[in-house]
């Protein structure tokens, strides 16, 4: 939504999926299903071959100090959530968690290649299957931008982590200035034709990230959500000009 300040974005609009639907969970789970097979070829392309660099970044911010209970939710294909069981000083154990069968039964498959035991659970962000303090760490990697109502996902993830406990929340952000304009061509022109081609995505997934991009909270923003959810002493640090952020905090 534009503020006073913030004129409102403007949408491309052509995706099945309106990113200010707060029923939008069937169709988003819908659309992940029809690209999960291309996703990980995707996100090399559109990142530059970055997005797992991100990701070991975060895992990083997350400061693992050895036999942490991680969950990692949206796992979508599980390389953030593969990255946290691979990470020094080593995890308890990692569990991954998304609504979208088809992504889980990527990461199952991942998961075994690589030989890692880890629980995986098909389960909607905003209601999740575990006990309050269930988990030390919770992660979300370009999943928050998703959840159908962000304050009250916010609130899920701290309701499972431990007192003290740590999120990282890996996700793309709006960019302003002369970077901004670019990575808005970027976004909304680039990514979409090469995505929804290359996915021959009946939703016009590459457009939704986009029109998602757009309406989520900057990062400032996002601290302050995140503390009003019950996280504390929240910091982010903003990659790739300014087009991405990782934001970490503890559950008060
Ligand atoms: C852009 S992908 C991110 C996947 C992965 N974390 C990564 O780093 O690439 C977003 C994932 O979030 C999942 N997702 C979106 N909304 C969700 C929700 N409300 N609950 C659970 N999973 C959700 C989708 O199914 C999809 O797999």
């Amino acid at each position: 939504m534009g503020t006073a300040t913030e004129p409102e974005p403007k949408l491309r609009g052509d995706s099945a999926v309106d990113p200010r639907d707060q029923q939008r969970g069937p169709a988003v789970r819908a659309m992940f299903a029809g690209i999960a097979g291309r996703y990980d070829l995707l996100n090399r392309i559109i990142s530059g071959g970055r997005d797992q660099a991100w990701r070991r970044r975060t895992v990083k911010m997350a400061g693992l100090t050895g036999g942490e209970r991680v969950l990692d939710v949206c796992c979508g294909t599980g390389d953030l959530a593969l990255m946290f069981a691979f990470a020094k000083p080593s995890p308890a154990g990692v569990t991954a968690s998304d609504f979208t069968p088809e992504m889980v039964e990527l990461t199952a498959q991942k998961a075994a290649k690589a030989g890692i035991a880890m629980p995986l659970c098909i389960a909607d962000a905003l209601r999740l299957p575990f006990a309050d303090a269930s988990f030390d760490v919770v992660s979300v990697g370009y999943g928050v931008r998703n959840f159908q109502d962000i304050d009250a996902g916010l609130r899920e993830l701290a309701r499972v982590l431990r007192p003290g406990g740590r999120v990282a929340i890996l996700e793309a952000t709006p960019a302003r200035g002369v970077i901004g304009r670019f990575a808005n061509w970027y976004i909304n022109r680039v990514v979409p034709w090469v995505g929804n081609r290359l996915t021959r995505s009946s939703h016009k997934a590459y457009s939704y990230l986009a029109d998602s991009i757009q309406l989520f909270p900057n990062a400032d923003a996002l601290k302050q959500r995140m503390e009003q959810a019950g996280f504390a002493k929240v910091r982010y640090r903003k990659l790739n000009l300014g087009t991405m952020a990782i934001h970490v905090g503890e559950r008060s």
